[in-house]
C-alpha cells in the first residue's frame, strides 16, 4: 500500500481527497504550510474519516523539511497540490506566484529525486488550455497562458514532462482540473477562501448566507444561451475520486495528462437558479462588464480520465449547489469561526 505525501492537503481539494484516500486505506501525511487553510480542515479530516491524520506545518520552499519528512514517513508517492491558486493575485504579484508555485515544485522534486523516490500526481488546471480553439476541450489542445498564475502550470507542466524524458523511470499524472465546487456530503469540509471570493460559487453562496449584498455577472453579451459565460463544474467529492484512481494506477512509468470535468457546461445563470433551489435563498444580481481575461465557454472531454482512470464524474448541478450550501450553512464563516 503506497505511503502519499499531500503538499497542501488542508486545501480545499486537497482535504477532499485525503478523505477519499483514507477511506480507501491509504496512509496520508499532509505537508502544508497554511497560508491558505487551517489545521481545523485537518481535524475534520480526521472526524470524517475516523482515523488520525499525521501532518507537518511546512512550505514546499524548505527542502530540508520536506525530506526528512518523506523519509520519517517512509513516503513513496507525491500529491502535490500545494501553491497559490488566484489569477487576479497572480497578476499583481507575479513573483511570489512563481516562487511559490514554480520554485516550490522545483525543491519538491529535488527532494522527491534525493529521496529517491519518483512517483507524484499534480494539480494543473484547464486555465492551461488559454482562450478554447475548439470545444470540448481535449488534452491534445494547444497549450497557452494569458496570466502568471496559468503561467506557472504550463511552466511545471513542461518540467515534469522533460524530467520523464530524461528519466523514463518517472511516474506522473498530470490531473487538470475544470472549476471544482461543492463540498464533502458531511458538511465538515468545504472552500474556505480568504477575503471575498474571486469565484462564483463561493461567492454565491456567501450571498446566499447573506455574507455579500449581491452576485455581479459578469457579462451577459456572450455568445452563449443566456449570454453569462459556460464552465464545466465539477464536484469536489468526483474531483476527489479522480484522484484516488490516479494513485490506484500510478507506479508504471508513464507521464500523462488528464482532463478531470464533467464534459457539461453550465452557464452563470444555470449556476444561480441551481443555488437558490438548494439554499431556498434568494440571490440578487446584477449584470456587469465582462471580467478581463475571462472567456466564453470551457468544457472538457472527458473520455481519457474514463480510458486511462476508469473515472467518470457521477455527481451534478444540483448535488454541487447542495453540497456546498450544507457547508456554507453549517459553517457560515468558514473554519474560522470554530
Ligand atoms: P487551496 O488554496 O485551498 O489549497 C492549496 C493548499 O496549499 C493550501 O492549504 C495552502 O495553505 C497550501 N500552500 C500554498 N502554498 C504553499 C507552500 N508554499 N508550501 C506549503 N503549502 C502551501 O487550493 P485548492 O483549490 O485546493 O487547489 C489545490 C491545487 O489545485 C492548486 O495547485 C491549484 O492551483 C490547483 N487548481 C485549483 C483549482 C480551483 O479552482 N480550486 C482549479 C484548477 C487547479
Ligand atoms: C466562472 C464564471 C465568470 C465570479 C477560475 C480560474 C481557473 C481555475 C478555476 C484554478 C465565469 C463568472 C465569477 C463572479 C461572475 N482555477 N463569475 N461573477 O474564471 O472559469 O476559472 O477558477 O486553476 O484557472 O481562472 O472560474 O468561478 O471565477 O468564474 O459572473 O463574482 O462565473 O465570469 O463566467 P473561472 P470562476
Amino acid at each position: 500500500m503506497k505511503k502519499i505525501l499531500v503538499t497542501g492537503g488542508a486545501g480545499y481539494i486537497g482535504s477532499h481527497t485525503c478523505v477519499e484516500l483514507i477511506n480507501a486505506g491509504y496512509e496520508v501525511f499532509i505537508y502544508d504550510n497554511f497560508s491558505n487553510s487551517s489545521p481545523i480542515a485537518i481535524d475534520r479530516i480526521a472526524k470524517i474519516t475516523g482515523k488520525t491524520v499525521k501532518y507537518v506545518q511546512g512550505d514546499i520552499l524548505d527542502q530540508d523539511l520536506l525530506e526528512s519528512t518523506i523519509k520519517s514517513n517512509n513516503c513513496d508517492t507525491v500529491i502535490h497540490f500545494a501553491g497559490l491558486k488566484s489569477v487576479g493575485e497572480s497578476v499583481k504579484h507575479p513573483i511570489s506566484y512563481y516562487e511559490n508555485n514554480v520554485v516550490g515544485t522545483l525543491t519538491l522534486l529535488k527532494a522527491m529525486e534525493n529521496c529517491n523516490i519518483n512517483k507524484i500526481v499534480f494539480s494543473s488546471s484547464a486555465t492551461v488550455y488559454g482562450d478554447p480553439q475548439f470545444l470540448p476541450l481535449t488534452e491534445a489542445h494547444p497549450l497557452s497562458a494569458t496570466n502568471p498564475y496559468g503561467n506557472s502550470k504550463l511552466i511545471i507542466e513542461d518540467i515534469l514532462r522533460d524530467i520523464y524524458t530524461s528519466s523514463p523511470d518517472w511516474s506522473i499524472t498530470i490531473l487538470r482540473y475544470f472549476n471544482p465546487v461543492g463540498a464533502h456530503s458531511s458538511g465538515l469540509i468545504g472552500e474556505d477562501p480568504k477575503g471575498t471570493p474571486n469565484n462564483l460559487m463561493p461567492y454565491v453562496a456567501q450571498v446566499a448566507i447573506g455574507r455579500l449584498a449581491e452576485l455581479t455577472v459578469f457579462g451577459n453579451d456572450y455568445e452563449t444561451a443566456d449570454g453569462t459565460g459556460v464552465r464545466d463544474y465539477i464536484h469536489v467529492t468526483d474531483l476527489a475520486k479522480g484522484h484516488l484512481k490516479a494513485i490506484e494506477q500510478i507506479g508504471t512509468p508513464q507521464c500523462s495528462e488528464i482532463n478531470l470535468g464533467t464534459g457539461v457546461g453550465y452557464s452563470v445563470i444555470d449556476v444561480i437558479n441551481a443555488f437558490k433551489l438548494a439554499s431556498n435563498r434568494d440571490i440578487p444580481f446584477r449584470f456587469a462588464d465582462r471580467r478581463k481575461g475571462d472567456i466564453a465557454t470551457c468544457f472538457a472531454d472527458p473520455n481519457l480520465a474514463k480510458e486511462i482512470l476508469g473515472w467518470q464524474a457521477e455527481l451534478g448541478i444540483k448535488e454541487m449547489c447542495d453540497d456546498h450550501w450544507k457547508w456554507q450553512h453549517k459553517n457560515p464563516e468558514g473554519y474560522s469561526a470554530t
